[in-house]
Order: C-alpha cells, then structure tokens, then sequence
C-alpha cells in the first residue's frame, strides 16, 4: 500500500452537460450503476492509494453522501437476504479514507489542486480529474507513479487526439518521433487551436505531481477562461532549468470524458457490453439497432 495521497477535483460547474448538472454533480452521474466519480476512487485504489481528498463546490453534497454509509438501506438488504446489492451498496464507503475540501468558487482547475495543499503536506500527490474514466484492464496510474519515483518530476498523461478536438485540451510540446513510453515534456500550452497546437498529444486527466507545484500555483495568474490553470503551473515546471521537470506517459487505452456528452455515452455502452450481468442481453440488441442506421 503506498502513502501517496490522490485528489479529486470535483467543484467545476459542469456547464457541458446542463441542465442535468443544474442540481447535480457531473462526476454523479451514473455510467452503467455506478456514478463516475466511485470508478474514480477505484482507480486510485487499484493503484494502491488509500487516502483520497475530493474537491467539492457548490452542490457537491450528494458526493459526499454517495460515501457515506446508509443503515438504513444496509438493514433492509440484510432482511431481504440481497446479499449482491449489500455488497456492492457497502463497497462505495468502506473504499477508501475519503476526506472533503470545499473550492468555495470555481476559479479553475489549478485552484482547486490548490485547496489540496494542507492536507496533501510536503509529499508528492496524485491528482485524479472526477468525470475523466480510464478503464481498469488499461493500468495508467501505476506506470506514472513509477515513472514519477524513477524521475522526481512532475508526470501529465497525454494521449493523441484529433486536430478537431485539440482545442479542448492542454497540449504538450515533446521531441519530434517521442510517442510511447515516458516522454520529456518542454513546454504546454492550454487549449491551443489546431495551428498553435505543438502536438497531437493532449493532457488527459492523471498527474502525479510533486509539492513543489504548490508554490507554482501560489504565483500562477488567472489564464484561459480566466481560471487559474494546472497546465500553466505546470509549464513552469516544464521550462524551469532548476525544477523536477514534467514527464508525459503517453497513453493509448480506453478513457472516457463523462463531462462531454457524446462520451459518457460512449463510456456506458462500452462498460455495459462487458459486463457479464448485461453484456449477453445488449450486444445482440445493439447489433440490430446499429444495423438499422
Ligand atoms: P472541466 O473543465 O471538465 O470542468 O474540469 P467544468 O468546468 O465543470 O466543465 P464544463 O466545461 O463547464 O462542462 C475538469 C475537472 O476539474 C474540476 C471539474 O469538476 C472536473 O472534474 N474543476 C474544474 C474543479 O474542481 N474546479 C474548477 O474550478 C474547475
């Protein structure tokens, strides 16, 4: 089990997916049965993390309540002898050590790492974004938790998009031909377009960062959007000649942004055909709905 700690930013204002995030949180929304923010939480377990803060705004409290125990739902599976639901009802809050700070406003996502600063200490840190999925079976944290203890540096998970896409993205400058593996980041830029793009390689939403990132978003001045962004405090760290440095792991599994519509309803297809308890019943329905397209 590792000491690292992982945050959760969780606060942004989810205007994608409005008005279904009027009152409720994005990273609540279910994918299959479970909300996406639990397979988050999994996430960091799988990688051996057991202390995981998230970041909360304004509306956030059904996230904290989803890890709260409820007895009373507790006893009645119990009476009803539903020992599967119990089960998968318990699992939500005995995961983890789940610990809340709340953002207050919006400012950006660097903002909200930032309100992790006590509670993360003077130890490096894993930052988990709450609608971003990376599915199981494609590990992704683990080798940039290694990569980070090899190196010291800051590590970003980067993936190669579409030019069409590219603007929704940070974006990282790396050496010509350096596509697999751990890669040395030079610089980022936040949502470059398709000209300014320096690559085809995109943040995704993992870090493994090292404290001293703190300090970086202390100085960092509101950027795109007006927000205070990770990936200008990180370009700091890419350009400082004195600094850890970032690295890229680049990443070509599964991964879903429930925060954009289209893929969190590709996250939910994908996820429920694999399941043994659906997969048999949806496939062959979803074989004769694609054929009448
Ligand atoms: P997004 O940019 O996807 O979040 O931030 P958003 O602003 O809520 O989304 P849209 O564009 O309006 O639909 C990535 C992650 O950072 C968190 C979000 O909750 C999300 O998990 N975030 C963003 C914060 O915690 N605080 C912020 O101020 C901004």
């Amino acid at each position: 089990m590792s000491t690292m700690k992982a945050v959760i930013p969780a606060a942004g204002l989810g205007t994608r997916f409005l008005p279904a995030t009027k009152a409720m949180p994005k990273e609540m929304l279910p994918v299959v049965d479970k909300p996406a923010i639990q397979y988050v939480v999994e996430e960091a377990v799988a990688a051996g993390i057991h202390d995981v803060l998230v970041i909360i705004g304004r509306n956030k409290n059904a996230i904290s309540d989803h890890f709260d125990a409820v007895p009373e739902l507790e006893v009645r599976l119990q009476e009803k002898g539903d020992h599967g639901r119990l089960a998968r009802v318990m699992k939500s809050s005995e995961l983890a050590d789940i610990h809340f700070v709340r953002q207050g406003e919006p400012k950006g996502l660097g903002h909200a790492v930032l309100r992790a600063r006590t509670h993360v200490g003077d130890s490096s840190f894993a930052v988990l974004l709450g609608d971003d999925l990376v599915d199981e079976r494609d590990p992704l944290l683990t080798e940039m938790i290694a990569a980070h203890e090899r190196t010291g540096a800051a590590v970003v998970a980067l993936m190669p998009v579409d030019p069409r896409q590219i603007h929704l993205y940070g974006v990282a400058d790396v050496a010509p031909g350096e596509r697999d593996g751990a890669v040395r980041v030079r610089g980022l830029v936040e949502k470059p377009s398709a000209e300014e793009a320096p690559s085809d390689l995109a943040i995704i939403g993992r870090y493994v960062l090292p404290a001293a990132v703190f300090d970086v978003l202390e100085q960092t001045a509101p950027g795109k959007g007006g927000e205070i962004q990770l990936t200008d405090a990180l370009q700091q760290l890419a350009t400082d000649p004195d600094g850890p440095g970032v690295v890229g792991v680049v990443f070509h599994g599964r991964r879903y942004d429930t925060g954009d519509r289209a893929d969190y309803i590709k996250a939910i297809v994908q996820l429920a055909v694999d399941r043994e308890d659906l997969g048999a019943e949806l496939r062959p329905w979803l074989r004769d709905f694609a054929s009448d397209l």
